[in-house]
């Protein structure tokens, strides 16, 4: 996935293409980062002046500007360097050149040696957004979506071997992500999971038919959906050796809204155009069984459970109905509002099971869950509810060291009546009241399935998927999520 080369030149002159960083402040004169001497070295190979080369096409400092120039020298294999700018040396500059790197080579069989990181946090970082900037789907072109080879130069080759490891686990997200929803029902999703469970040595399990019977949510919405119908895939993380005493182990428990494509049911989506957009309705799914697939080569201290709740919510004769009564797992009655409220009919099932059965230290679920969080944030923040504040802040930290920004959003206890019914316990849809604050009584509904759980629940209706192709996204699904869990997992244990 992402290679470590030796940084010296005998190992760089071998490749196809180098890139180099350089920053420029204000009126500052262009500085080139990572290796000095290792710069210095290919300068004198080359007979180049780097900074002059750069200074020639009149760089703006910004992160991601990127100039090709071409090189020669007898017995090199290089003929190319890459002149990226590396904005102010932060993490995130160090993102976007990566970024741009790995959109300039990707689908292309060439190999590229970036010399643009040395601690473990730059190649994490930027190793990560080479690999996210070179990907593609491959259900078009049939070719496979790693043409590149890509390297980091570094001594390092641990921090290289995991940023390839979470590079891999985005990709998985993404691939699902991307797959029509003709190919991936929830049987698929089972089968894709399992593949993955077999791969990595996870334990999982499947429900499906008559097992789902304490399930009313999941039912509810996947029985709108001819056969096969709805899954509930549970997956399980336990350190190497730690299998006798994984209850010493703090205990995350990841539950993913997997709805494999939404019509919006009876109460069907409009206008139609929403709906193509609504094969990535799985993407929280997706997110945490990249995340989950991604341990066993990291080996965190932790012990992690993923629960997958997968339907679709179809448009059918067996569909459910708005003024339907469903019991969700539990024993909590709702009456349906908006059969296109799925979301968190098929979350607060797999919540209540967490609570019941995996006593979670902290149980987290992230969906595609609302278009309203999209209103405030926009699609480069995903909408973070909890009631532990410090948690909370904590969350928000690791959103920006990871790349995957989060901000918290207030549980309005104002708004709670919304979710009054006069048939049952609850309402899901928030039709009471008018408080145009569909993300905000969205999370007030599920926190009625969290019990004394600290619980965290993350709306990524936003950053799920990309309408441009533009920084480290492709069109289409991002894996939001696998890096803000990979990395706060890791730094748990
Ligand atoms: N999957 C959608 C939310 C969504 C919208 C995700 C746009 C990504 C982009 C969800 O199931 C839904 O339809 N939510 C409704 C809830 C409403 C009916 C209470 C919404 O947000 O409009
Ligand atoms: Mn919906
Ligand atoms: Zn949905």
């Amino acid at each position: 996935m992402l290679h470590t080369v030796a940084p010296d030149l005998d190992s760089l002159i071998s490749a196809d293409v180098l890139a180099l960083g350089f920053t420029k402040s204000g009126d500052n004169p262009v500085e080139f980062i990572g290796n000095s001497r290792l710069i210095a070295a290919l300068e004198k190979y080359f007979e180049i002046s780097l900074i002059d080369e750069v200074t020639f096409f009149q760089p703006s400092g910004k992160a991601g500007e990127l100039f090709e120039i071409p090189v020669l020298h007898d017995g090199a294999q290089v003929d190319r360097l890459y002149l990226v700018g590396a904005g102010d040396g932060s993490l995130p500059a160090l993102r976007t050149a990566g970024a741009a790197l790995g959109k300039k080579v990707r689908g292309k069989a060439i190999e590229l040696i970036s010399l643009l990181a040395e601690s473990r946090a730059e190649i994490r970082a930027h190793g990560v957004s080479i690999l996210l900037g070179a990907y593609s789907w491959n259900l078009k072109t049939g070719k496979p979506t790693e043409l590149a080879t890509i390297a980091i130069a570094t001594k390092d080759s641990a921090s290289v071997t995991e940023a390839g490891v979470i590079a891999r686990a985005l990709y998985t997200a993404r691939d699902l992500i991307h797959t029509p929803s003709n190919i991936k029902n929830p049987l698929w999703m089972a089968e894709e999971a399992k593949k993955i469970a077999d791969e990595k040595g996870l334990a999982i399990s499947v429900l499906s038919g008559k097992e789902l019977a304490p399930f009313g949510g999941l039912r509810a919405v996947g029985n709108s959906s001819p056969k096969p119908g709805p899954r509930f895939i549970e997956l399980t993380y336990i350190p190497k050796g730690k299998a006798r005493s994984a209850a010493a182990l703090p205990h995350v428990v990841i539950v993913g809204k997997g709805i494999t494509f939404d019509t919006g049911g009876v109460s069907l989506k409009r206008p139609y155009e929403f709906m193509t957009a609504m094969k990535s309705d799985m993407a929280g799914a997706a997110a945490a069984l990249a995340t989950i697939s991604a341990l066993p080569d990291l080996q965190p201290q932790v012990k992690v459970t993923v629960l997958m709740m997968c339907a679709e919510n179809a448009l059918s004769g067996t569909a459910q109905r708005p003024s339907d009564v469903i019991t969700q797992y539990g024993g909590t009655t709702v009456e349906i509002i908006n059969t296109d409220a799925e979301g968190r009919l098929v979350l607060a099932d797999g919540l209540a099971y967490a609570v019941a059965n995996l006593d979670p230290d902290y149980l987290f679920d992230i969906a595609t869950l609302t278009g309203s969080a999209t209103l405030g944030l926009g699609r480069q923040y995903a909408a973070l509810y909890s009631r532990d504040n410090k948690l909370a802040q904590e969350l928000v930290a690791n959103g920006e060291s990871s790349g995957e920004r989060v901000w918290q959003m207030p549980l309005i206890d104002d708004y709670a009546d919304s979710l009054e019914s006069d048939v049952a316990d609850l309402n899901h849809a928030a039709d009471k009241g008018n408080y145009s604050a569909g993300s905000v009584t969205a999370a007030l509904y599920l926190e009625h399935f969290v019990g004394d759980a600290r619980w965290v629940h993350l709306d990524i209706a936003g950053t799920g998927r990309s309408e441009t192709d533009s920084g480290e996204n492709a069109k289409g699904g991002t894996g939001f999520g696998v890096r803000f869990f990979i990395d706060w997992i890791l730094s748990l244990s």
